[in-house]
C-alpha cells in the first residue's frame, strides 16, 4: 500500500503518493512563486499563510490523482527539516492530523537527503553508495559523503549565500523576476560567458570544500551599478544583460564544479548524486556531466521537476518505514540548517 508524503519546507506546498516500489503514483506541487515575486524572495510569513490555505487541497489532489483513497494509505511522511519554521509546522500539523485520524504511522524525513534521493527515484539502483552528494538550492549549497540514503556526512558547502540565492539576487540586479535561476539561464543564452571576469572565491583552495557566492554577487552589483552611479540607474538590457548573465552563470557553475572535483578526489567515490533547484540549470548539468566523462565518474542528476522542491522525493521515507520506524505524535520540526540535519537518521 502506498504512503502520503508532504513537503512544505519553504515556498512550495507539495504532496505525493508513493508505492513501496518507489513508484510515484502522483505528485502535486503548488508553487508560491507569484506570491513572493514582488518581494524578489521568499517572505516567511506569507509562505506559511499560503501553506495553510493550500495544504488540504494539495493533499486531496495527490490522493485523487493517484487513484487511491485515504483508506488505502499505509503511512504518512513529512519533511521536518531543514526549512522555515512556520512553513514546516503547517506540513507537520496536516500530516499528524491525517495520521491520527486514520490510525497510521508517521515518519519525518530530511529535505536535503530527500533532494539526493530524487536521484534514486530517477535512476533506481544504478546509483550506488558511497557517492558524493551535491545539493544546490535556494537555501542550501552543500557537499556530502553519502554512505546510504539516510546517511550523509557534510564535507563542506557555502559559507555565505546559497547558490540559488545568488542566482535570485543576480536576477534582481539585472531587472529580472523571481525566482532568478531560470531567468538568468534564459537571459544568458547567446551571452558571452567570458565577457566579464567575475570572482570564483575559494575555487582554487584545495584544502577546503567550502564555497562562497556573496563576493560574486557583489562584483555583479558593481558592474551593473558602478560606485557613484545613481541609485535609479536602469538595469542593463539586450547584449549587455546577456553577457552579464552568462558571465555570472559561468562563475557560479565553476565555483561549484571545482569543489565537486575536490570532493571526488578526497573521497575516492566513483559516483556523484546531484539535487536541489540549481541542479535544474542546464549549464551546471552539462558541466557536471562533462566532469563525469573526464574523471570516469557516474553523475546522477534528476530531471528538472525532481530537482526543484517536490514531495515525490519524500519516497526516502520508505527507507525508514521499511525498517519499522514510527515517530508517532511526538514528531517535531527542526528548522536548523543542513549542517545539523545531515547525519541524522
Ligand atoms: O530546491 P529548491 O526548489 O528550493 C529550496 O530548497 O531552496 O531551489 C530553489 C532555487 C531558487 O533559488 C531558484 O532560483 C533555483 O533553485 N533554480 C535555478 C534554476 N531553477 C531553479 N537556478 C539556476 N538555474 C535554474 N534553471
Ligand atoms: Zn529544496
Amino acid at each position: 500500500m502506498p504512503i502520503l508524503t508532504i513537503e512544505t519546507t519553504c515556498d512550495e506546498t507539495a504532496a505525493a503518493v508513493i508505492s513501496r516500489r518507489r513508484e510515484v503514483l502522483s505528485s502535486v506541487v503548488a508553487s508560491q512563486e507569484k506570491l513572493h515575486a514582488r518581494w524578489r524572495g521568499v517572505v516567511p510569513e506569507l509562505a506559511s499563510r499560503a501553506h495553510v490555505e493550500r495544504i488540504i487541497p494539495v493533499i486531496d489532489e495527490a490522493i485523487s490523482r493517484a487513484g487511491v483513497s485515504k483508506a488505502d494509505l499505509e503511512a504518512v511522511a513529512v519533511a521536518v527539516r531543514p526549512g522555515l519554521v512556520g512553513s514546516l509546522l503547517v506540513g507537520l500539523s496536516a500530516g499528524k492530523a491525517i495520521a491520527a485520524a486514520l490510525g497510521l504511522p508517521i515518519v519525518g524525513y530530511d529535505h536535503i537527503l530527500a533532494h539526493l534521493y530524487a536521484c534514486r527515484l530517477a535512476h533506481g539502483d544504478a546509483l550506488r553508495y558511497p557517492c558524493v552528494g551535491l545539493v544546490a538550492s535556494g537555501g542550501h549549497t552543500s557537499l556530502f559523503h553519502v554512505r546510504g540514503p539516510l546517511e550523509a556526512e557534510r564535507l563542506g558547502g557555502t559559507i555565505d549565500d546559497a547558490a540559488g540565492e545568488a542566482f535570485d539576487k543576480a536576477a534582481s540586479l539585472l531587472g529580472l523576476p523571481y525566482p532568478g535561476g531560470p531567468e538568468i539561464q534564459r537571459a544568458a543564452v547567446g551571452g558571452n560567458p567570458k565577457a566579464h571576469r567575475l570572482p570564483r572565491p575559494l575555487a582554487n583552495d584545495r584544502e577546503r570544500l567550502d564555497m562562497s557566492f556573496s563576493g560574486l554577487k557583489t562584483a555583479l552589483r558593481y558592474l551593473v551599478r558602478p560606485p557613484g552611479a545613481a541609485a535609479d540607474t536602469p538595469p542593463p538590457e539586450g547584449r549587455a544583460r546577456a553577457d552579464l548573465a552568462a558571465s555570472f552563470q559561468q562563475a557560479a557553475v565553476e565555483t561549484i564544479l571545482a569543489k565537486v572535483q575536490l570532493a571526488i578526489d578526497r573521497t575516492g567515490c566513483t559516483a556523484v548524486a546531484v539535487g536541489g533547484g540549481v541542479a535544474a540549470n542546464t549549464c551546471l548539468r552539462e558541466s557536471l556531466e562533462a566532469l563525469g566523462r573526464k574523471r570516469h565518474v557516474q553523475v546522477f542528476i534528476p530531471p528538472p521537476a525532481l530537482c526543484t522542491d517536490n514531495a515525490a522525493m519524500g519516497a526516502i521515507a520508505w527507507e525508514r518505514l521499511e525498517r519499522g520506524d514510527d515517530d508517532g505524535p511526538e514528531l517535531d520540526v527542526t528548522p536548523g540548517t543542513d549542517r545539523a540535519a545531515a547525519n541524522r537518521r
